[in-house]
């Protein structure tokens, strides 16, 4: 069988639906979550730099979490945004490599520096009186630049054998960015190695081993907080890890609905991916701020503090 051979140098990022309407439904629904996106995780940010409360591992982790997240939804959504506003759904071939790289790259550094997160957790309950000695600054950046360095060594070899495909039958991708699955769909090359190592890597890197990790982190945890006596301060402890736990939760349940439950129209596939990729930035500084003391007592202060400010202007 002869297939319609088209050599690439950019492609067609079809986006979610090619109705007007719809269109600009969703363009005004991303734009609103990716604002919310932006102000929610730059709000977190700046509290956690300027405020001296929170200046302990935790919250370093969590700006790490905001950073990553304002990064990931504009790599992923501004297509969508772009798209809309000028029409053009063309992007480069390169483009496109380094679309799906930064994306693979970012989503797993999120999931080391949660993994990263819960050694932190295991610590502060386990060893309280050690904390400052096991998890001291220099000890914190090392963990931090590994996540971030780890993201993005892991990705090189898919975006090699990637790079390496050479026929397409097509130019038009069925999605709103550029994504391994959509890519290897319009490819007529032979990709069993590419499908086979994505899921070989996938279950070891971003399952096995941070799973793992969480798992023996969280057995400390919790046979630390079934040896304190009094039902207040157990709660009190098992309080500082429900977010942590409710974010990787999260995480889990999206790649999970995202990459193993089997969808049967593409349609409903690329809703839930936008889904995915545009709520879960939302959702991971509010998971934080909401139910914590310490950055709503900030919050208030610095509210107080703009107050103050401008009625001395
Ligand atoms: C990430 O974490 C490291 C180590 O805790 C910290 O020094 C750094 O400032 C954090 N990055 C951001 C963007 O807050």
């Amino acid at each position: 069988m002869k297939q319609n051979q088209t050599i690439v140098t950019y492609f067609i990022i079809k986006g979610i639906s090619d109705v007007p309407e719809i269109q600009a439904v969703i363009f005004v629904l991303v734009l609103l979550i990716y604002l919310i996106t932006l102000v929610g995780n730059l709000t977190l940010l700046l509290l956690v730099w300027t405020d001296s409360h929170l200046h302990t591992p935790m919250y370093f982790f969590l700006a790490n979490l905001s950073m990553l997240d304002m990064m990931t939804s504009t790599v992923t959504l501004h297509k969508i945004l772009l798209t809309f506003l000028t029409g053009d759904n063309k992007v480069l071939y390169v483009a496109c490599m380094v679309q799906f790289y930064m994306f693979a790259s970012l989503s797993s550094d999120g999931l080391f520096v949660l993994t990263a997160m819960s050694y932190d957790r295991y610590v502060a309950i386990c060893q309280p009186l050690n904390y400052h000695v096991m998890i001291n600054l220099k000890i914190c950046l090392l963990l931090a630049s590994f996540c971030w360095v780890f993201g993005f060594i892991q990705v090189i070899p898919y975006i090699w054998i990637i790079s390496k495909i050479s026929c397409y039958s097509s130019n038009e991708i069925d999605h709103f960015f550029c994504d391994l699955v959509p890519l290897v769909s319009i490819s007529c090359s032979d990709t069993t190695i590419l499908v086979r190592l994505s899921s070989i890597q996938g279950l070891i890197i971003y399952a096995i081993i941070p799973l793992l990790l969480i798992f023996t982190s969280y057995i400390f945890i919790i046979r630390a907080i079934m040896k304190i006596r009094s039902n207040i301060g157990r709660r009190k402890v098992f309080y500082t890890c429900s977010s942590h736990l409710a974010l990787i939760l999260l995480m889990y349940a999206t790649l999970i609905s995202q990459y193993m439950v089997p969808s049967n129209s593409l349609g409903s596939k690329k809703l839930f991916s936008l889904f995915n990729t545009a709520i879960v930035p939302v959702v991971n500084p509010l998971i934080y701020s909401l139910k914590n003391k310490d950055v709503k007592t900030a919050f208030r202060w610095r509210l107080e503090k703009c107050k103050a400010q401008i009625a001395f202007l």
